[in-house]
């Protein structure tokens, strides 16, 4: 099934948030769009399920958070990349926009659960993906833009143009 057009789906935010350059960049097989009402079913957490447990709840909870999403304004980007041949999600990320009191009322985006299909890794989808994600954080003014990873990811982040900056502390329920 060929992929679809950006004008015939549900959008998490609009799809000009998107850089112009990066999807010029991108390996001509795959589109980079926002994040569609129906994208459970082109297989949204199989990839997310490469990052850690991404249970499926079912298509009408998936949708309820996506909703969910949709009217918190300017706070969620989630992107995906579809292989154009099938339809199918084969990488994902997300920008999440934090609001402040300091820095006079700043902002701060925080990309969170980059995930790329295993077979598609190695073929620049995962710096397409940073790519796009920063460039929303900062044409829509964050201050800064922030991520955890592991020690093994942080020569991608490097090469994505990232520093190394503090600790991460975790607790989990
Ligand atoms: N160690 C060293 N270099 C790396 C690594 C690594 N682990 N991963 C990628 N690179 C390099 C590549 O070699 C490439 O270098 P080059 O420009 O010199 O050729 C550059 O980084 C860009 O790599 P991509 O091809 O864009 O990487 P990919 O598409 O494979 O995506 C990712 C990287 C997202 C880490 C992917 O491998 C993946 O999904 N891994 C499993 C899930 C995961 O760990 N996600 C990140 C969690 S952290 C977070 O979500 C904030």
């Amino acid at each position: 099934m060929p992929f679809t057009p950006d004008n015939e789906l549900e959008l998490l935010f609009p799809p000009s948030f998107i850089s112009a350059e990066v999807k010029s960049q991108l390996h001509p097989d795959v589109h980079i769009r926002p994040l569609a009402s129906t994208d459970h079913g082109r297989g949204h957490l199989a990839v997310l399920s490469v990052l850690t447990v991404a249970t499926d709840l079912g298509e009408e909870a998936w949708v309820a958070q996506f909703n969910a999403m949709r009217t918190a304004p300017k706070t969620y980007y989630s992107l995906v990349i579809v292989d154009k041949k099938s339809d199918k999600i084969v990488g994902a990320g997300t920008l999440f926009i934090e609001r402040k009191f300091l820095r006079g009322l700043g902002t701060v985006g925080h990309i969170e659960d980059i995930a790329v299909d295993k077979e598609q890794q190695g073929k620049k989808l995962g710096i397409r993906i940073i790519q796009a994600l920063t460039h929303i954080s900062e044409s829509s003014g964050c201050y800064k833009t922030i991520l955890n990873c592991s020690d093994a990811n942080i020569p991608f982040y490097v090469k994505c143009g990232f520093e190394k900056k503090e600790n991460e502390m975790a607790k989990y329920a």
